[in-house]
């Protein structure tokens, strides 16, 4: 999201507005769209894969490395400048940091981060974004809360730096052994973004326009013990969103493990189901900006 500029944003999210609406369907029709996920993924891939055929184009891929030459040594480079000659666009999810970037620098074909380890996930973030503007028409003037694993996690990084282009505040709210990483803390600060950090979603619930939960990440902890100390740390009840506005949203990229009760769900305020869904027009306007003559 770092390169991102502010006017290639929100030209993709004017694009996926008049995708929802039902705009454009068959342009990218005769195109191929491969899906390289070394990661697990549901919401990810398969609106990637529906954004594809909604633009009328078709899908190659594999959604774990068992079956692929991966599983026989091949390097992320080899499969996917073999996969450049199979395929249009590329969407590749890997659990390491700057996949992607080398990714980019080994294809014929434009690559697009599907999430790379604890980096970065630019995708989510325009889903986000969209789902942000939707309910709430604007992004100056907001207090963002961004909650939980910010270490480890890969969503709440891209999204404050996203969100620092415009006229917002930001808090981030983690144990301090979760917390986001200086370097970004001071990006979004130097991006003239006023950034608060605190440890209890209480401290700061009663003033946030949006509260974007995330998951302990479970998967990237070096021990499950150290897993567990921070598993349950945080979670969205009734009681506490009794203390919220009454137009707060509440977001999640999803999956959710325990940060949400399901009480939560039925509050017109909880998003998270409709963020989902976001990301099919999301993606179609990223799919048709890369493969686009
Ligand atoms: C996220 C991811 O993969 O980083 N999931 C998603 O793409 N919606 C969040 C997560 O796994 O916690």
């Amino acid at each position: 999201m770092r390169g991102m500029e502010k006017k290639q944003v929100e030209d993709i999210l004017k694009l996926a507005s008049k995708f929802e609406k039902g705009g454009a369907s068959n342009t990218l029709k005769g195109k191929i769209l491969a899906t390289l996920f070394f990661e697990p993924s549901t919401r990810t891939r398969f609106s990637f894969e529906s954004a594809m055929k909604r633009l009328g184009g078709t899908c190659v891929g594999f959604s774990s490395i068992e079956g692929t030459s991966v599983k026989k040594g091949e390097t992320l480079i080899d499969t996917v400048n073999i996969m450049s000659g199979y395929s249009d666009c590329i969407v590749i999810r890997h659990s390491k940091e700057g996949a992607a970037k080398l990714a980019s620098e080994h294809s014929s074909v434009p690559i697009v981060n599907a999430g790379d380890g604890s980096h970065d996930h630019p995708t989510q973030t325009l889903l986000d974004l969209y789902t942000i503007k939707k309910s709430l028409k604007n992004f100056n003037g907001l207090r963002v809360g961004i909650c939980g694993d910010l270490r480890y996690g890969r969503t709440g990084r891209p999204l404050s730096i996203a969100l620092s282009n415009y006229d917002t505040e930001i808090s981030f709210i983690s144990p301090p052994q979760l917390s986001m990483d200086k370097s970004t803390v001071k990006y979004i600060r130097d991006n003239g973004t006023n950034v608060k950090e605190v440890l209890k979603i209480e401290d700061v619930i009663r003033e946030l326009d949006v509260l974007y939960m995330t998951r302990i990440q479970r998967e990237r902890f070096p021990t499950e013990e150290e897993y567990l100390k921070f598993s349950g740390h945080y979670i969205v009840n009734k009681e506490l969103m009794n203390l919220a506005k009454k137009n707060m949203i509440l977001m999640h990229p999803l999956p959710r493990v325990n940060e949400i009760s399901v009480e939560v769900d039925s509050d017109p305020r909880a998003k998270y189901f409709e963020q989902s869904r976001n990301g099919v027009p999301t993606r179609m306007a990223v799919l048709y900006t890369a493969m686009k003559k």
